[in-house]
């Protein structure tokens, strides 16, 4: 058995898998956003013996069909409202096929895939407001991009002492500033760049779940007098829970002020900035040190494929940069590899290269648009019913809310289990799929549009279901 096809072979098995691929999208408006996979099923996936004999590769696509293609995590369907998890485009998915078939190492060096890296890349400085001489690199997802910003951060707050003596050479520690909504991966990117989580101070936020600026300078003002070093402010560009969108222009004017590195987390919203009606609350974006976004999220590129731009180009390379002997050549340009932390890459590029001119700028801010606006008239039927409390709204496309019956108003102990049951009903039920959280210590319902195919008669649909579940 050879693991080589010839041409006719994969001319022949690519078009099965795009059959495959076809039924799977006609199917999504019908079918249920979610289904549990029945258990033996699973057990079949994970306890599957190691392959000891060669199948056939038609076989082996019949059996990604029956036994993987009807188990999605439900990202696709219009009725998918829960994690940050968007559908992927569909021309992005034909281009991340071509992108496997060439398979570059994008590390750098003279050949397409570079380039189209490169012009990406440009065109994403240019949406977010940044100056076409700051790093950029494309990464996994958000919780990459937010390391490699936090990274940049640390090797330049430190005088980049912590690639020689390391941070416990430093006679003051250094503390990061995010707000109680911030994105876990910011903490997480924190323990892994040795910082430890003491020294990471959750600023409260206001009654909009926005970092709130007194409690920031308080905190700011009490480590500077008990000597430990005050060193970044990693804001956040719609928070998961909410939307929120901290209040980016006055916190650039308090880190220049108290030179602290600005780092924006925008994985989730940061592209929200291309929407007309979200643009005025992104003023100051363009002011950050450092952002994470996430092509993956929101601009509906095919999962993987996030962002991180740096404004100081040279401290981004400073940061990450070890060449080896064996690399020193090919180097008109300067490598990939030395603005982060990979050596081979992927082609992620070629999928949003193609995506972006699929839409333009413009068009995608009008696709943002849409969800935003989805989302407001979602709230807006939520607050006028009878039986819905919203409990936040935000700019963006995140809505919170309770289903609060009559009788249990007001008892916040019953509303949690009411409001618990009723959500793994519906997801039981597979046709909507939704998640919760906690706002204010409330467990909350939490809805997030980031999905083209969403329409007002799903969210019509969602509301009346909710109440209808909650009745029987
Ligand atoms: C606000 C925010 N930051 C960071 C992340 C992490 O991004 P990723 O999941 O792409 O690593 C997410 C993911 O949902 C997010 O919503």
């Amino acid at each position: 058995m050879s693991i080589d096809l010839s041409p006719e072979e994969f001319r022949r098995l690519a078009h099965i898998a795009v059959e495959v691929v076809c039924e799977h999208l006609a199917a999504l408006e019908e079918g249920p956003a979610r289904k549990p996979v029945p258990k033996p099923h699973r057990a079949r996936l994970l306890e599957q013996p190691s392959p000891q004999t060669p199948q056939s590769p038609e076989e082996l696509l019949k059996r990604i069909a029956n036994e993987v293609m009807p188990y999605p995590m439900g990202n696709s369907n219009p009725r998918f409202l829960a994690w940050v998890n968007s559908p992927p485009a569909p021309l992005g998915i034909i281009a991340d096929f071509m992108a496997s078939a060439l398979n570059p190492s994008v590390a750098g060096g003279d050949h397409a895939a570079t380039y189209v890296e490169h012009a990406v890349l440009r065109w994403i400085r240019e949406a977010l407001g940044f100056s076409q001489s700051s790093g950029a690199i494309l990464t996994s997802g958000g919780s990459m991009a937010n390391l490699i910003g936090l990274a940049t951060m640390r090797h330049t707050q430190t005088q980049r002492v912590d690639r020689t003596a390391g941070l416990q050479s430093l006679s003051a520690p250094l503390r990061v500033y995010a707000s109680e909504q911030g994105h876990s991966c910011i903490e997480k990117a924190l323990i892994l760049l040795g910082f430890g989580t003491k020294n990471l101070r959750k600023v409260p936020t206001d009654s909009n779940f926005r970092m709130d600026l007194h409690a920031l300078a308080s905190m700011v003002a009490d480590d500077r007098e008990q000597g430990y070093h005050p060193a970044c402010v990693a804001a956040s560009a719609g928070t998961v829970n909410t939307g929120a969108i901290d209040p980016l222009d006055a916190i650039a004017d308090f880190c220049k002020e108290q030179e602290l590195w600005f780092h924006i987390d925008g994985a989730y919203g940061g592209f929200g900035v291309l929407a007309p009606s979200a643009r005025p609350h992104y003023q100051g974006l363009e002011r950050a040190d450092s952002i994470a976004v996430d092509p993956h999220k929101w601009l509906y590129t095919p999962i993987e494929c996030g962002c991180a731009v740096v404004a100081d180009t040279e401290a981004m390379r400073s940061a990450f940069s070890l060449v080896p002997e064996y690399l020193r050549d090919d180097t008109e340009m300067p490598w990939f590899a030395e603005f982060g932390t990979q050596q081979t890459r992927g082609f992620r590029a070629l999928k949003l290269w193609t995506l972006l001119q699929q839409m333009g700028l413009p068009g995608y801010g009008e696709l943002l648009e849409r969800d935003i606006q989805l989302n407001q008239l979602f709230a807006k039927e939520l607050s006028h019913h009878p039986r819905f409390e919203v409990l936040s709204q935000s700019h963006l496309s995140i809505t919170c809310f309770q289903h609060v019956p009559t009788a249990l108003n007001g008892n916040r102990s019953a509303l949690e289990e009411h409001n618990t049951q009723l959500l793994l009903r519906l997801q039981q039920e597979g046709h909507y799929y939704l998640t919760s959280t906690r706002l204010n210590n409330h467990y909350v319902l939490r809805t997030c549009i980031v999905n083209f195919r969403t329409q007002r008669e799903d969210l019509l649909g969602l509301i009346e279901r909710l109440d209808q579940l909650a009745g029987e």
